[in-house]
């Protein structure tokens, strides 16, 4: 299995991506750190404590930046709910593992062999840039980076940027250049990944677990996409983890990517060189498509294995 630390800010995606990913034998969740994000820390660090805490895993969580490097730190509350889960109430999980978010994952490439461990990032990208930028020489034990965050398009958070990117433009353009292979799971990808009644009845029917059914209620109580015209709401951070179990769902393309840093209305705003217009050497992994169907299938019946 692989060597995994899932940076998180559960976050109500957050929380099904962290069961999928608990749920999956081909990966090895060593580490889990949590930022400020989808709700303030404490809420997202206790969050993510109960997320493991339903799963019955015995991961280490450890808390991480409480907001960005720069600027101020601002919750996404409209979609996550003022609790990050929006209103779906767990039971208490485990102590968090004292120590800070960086230190932890230092700690962990410290001890891991060449290229072996998966970083996988779904919320801004603070913690991560942390450990990397604090000590370069660590990223050759990173076998690759795998976030979800920017889109070729239009953004959830402003016009112009996705919410992962636009919190914190600066650790994102960190984790570009640190010279590891870099995998982008965008909106436009997310945006196939559909929440709709339909497919929340199709996961219901596939078990009684306290996970699938805690999945299930947090699917009902998310609003659907005012972007995507109602149609359901975009599954965004599950599909990070997908892409680690199943790269067949997927296609994928190379690419050049820059993050946009300044301070003006494209703050965060990741510019996907999709056509090779730049002459600039890929730096990235884009996810172009998704078989959502399968994608959903797979999500049910690994959830399904979970308690
Ligand atoms: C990203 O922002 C958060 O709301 C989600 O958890 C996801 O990581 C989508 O823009
Ligand atoms: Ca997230």
């Amino acid at each position: 299995a692989r060597h995994t630390i899932v940076d998180c800010d559960p976050g109500t995606d957050d929380a099904i991506a962290l069961w999928l990913a608990f749920a999956a034998p081909e990966l090895d969740v060593a580490l889990v750190t949590v930022a400020g994000g989808n709700a303030g820390l404490a809420q997202t660090l206790a969050n993510a404590r109960a997320v493991v805490g339903l799963a019955g895993h015995d991961v280490p969580v450890v808390a991480g930046a409480e907001r960005p490097l720069f600027g101020a730190f601002q919750a996404e509350v409209k979609v996550h709910g003022a609790d990050g889960l929006a209103g779906v109430r767990l039971p208490e999980g485990p102590p968090v593992t004292p120590g800070v978010a960086a230190d932890a994952i230092r700690d962990q490439l410290r001890r891991a062999a060449p290229a072996s461990v998966t970083l996988l990032g779904i919320a801004a990208a603070t913690n991560l840039a942390l450990a990397l930028a604090t000590e370069p020489a660590l990223a050759d034990r990173v076998a690759e980076i795998v976030l979800m965050t920017g889109a070729l398009g239009e953004g959830n958070w402003t016009p112009g940027a996705e919410f992962n990117a636009a919190m914190d433009p600066e650790s994102l353009a960190v984790l570009l250049s640190a010279g590891r292979p870099v995998t982008l799971v965008t909106l436009d990808l997310t945006a196939q990944a559909l929440v709709t009644p339909q497919r929340i009845a199709a996961l219901r029917a596939l078990g009684q677990g306290q996970c699938l059914r805690a999945c299930c209620d947090i699917m009902d109580a998310v609003p659907p996409s005012r972007r995507l015209g109602h149609r359901g709401h975009p599954l965004h951070d599950p599909c990070a983890v997908a892409w680690l179990l199943a790269p067949s769902l997927f296609t994928a393309r190379d690419v050049a990517v820059q993050v946009e840093c300044g301070t003006g209305p494209g703050r965060g705003r990741t510019h996907i060189d999709r056509w090779g217009r730049s002459g600039q050497p890929a730096n990235a992994r884009f996810l172009e498509s998704l078989d959502a169907d399968g994608f959903f299938q797979l999500l049910g019946e690994r959830l399904a294995t979970l308690p």
